[in-house]
């Protein structure tokens, strides 16, 4: 049976490039990102190539989120065998210029959204290891 993977912000960028890899590999890959329109459209791109591919919208920042993704791809695909933390922001200005707002989007999504991912992924991976 093919592996599944989630690839986070993966509907633009190094996360699409990552997921297209995946899927040429075999994987049945669920796409997954902030931007609806954008996700929507790379969706159609890659169902067009015959990947096996689903796509769901969500902030990695959210926790309720992260949960809800690796819900709906066993929903879907029935397991998770591979998670990529890919989603992250980059606030480029002159360092006496940031924001304490820059700042705290910049923890939120590249700090808090790569520990929920893991929890979400590592709670449903203990479980698919003690189901056998
Ligand atoms: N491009 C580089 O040179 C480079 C270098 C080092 C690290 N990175 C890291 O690699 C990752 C991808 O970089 P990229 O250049 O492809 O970025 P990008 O901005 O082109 O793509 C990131 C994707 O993540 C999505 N995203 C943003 N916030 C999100 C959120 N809260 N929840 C879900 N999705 C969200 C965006 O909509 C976008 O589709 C990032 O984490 C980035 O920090 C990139």
């Amino acid at each position: 049976m093919s592996k599944t993977a989630i690839v986070t912000g993966s509907a633009g960028g190094l996360g699409r490039g990552i997921a297209e890899r995946l899927c040429k590999d075999g994987f049945r890959v669920v796409l997954h990102d902030i931007n609806e329109a954008l996700l929507n459209e790379t969706v159609s791109d890659f169902k067009e190539k015959h990947f096996q591919v689903i796509g769901v919208k969500g902030d990695v920042s959210k926790r309720d989120d992260q949960f809800n993704l690796v819900k709906e791809t066993v929903d879907q695909f029935g397991r998770l065998d591979v998670f990529v933390n890919n989603a992250g922001i980059e606030a480029v200005s002159p360092f006496l210029e940031i924001t304490e707002e820059q700042l705290n989007r910049l923890f939120q999504v590249n700090v808090n959204g790569v520990v929920f991912g893991t929890q979400a992924a590592a709670d449903i991976f203990i479980k698919q290891e003690t189901k056998g």
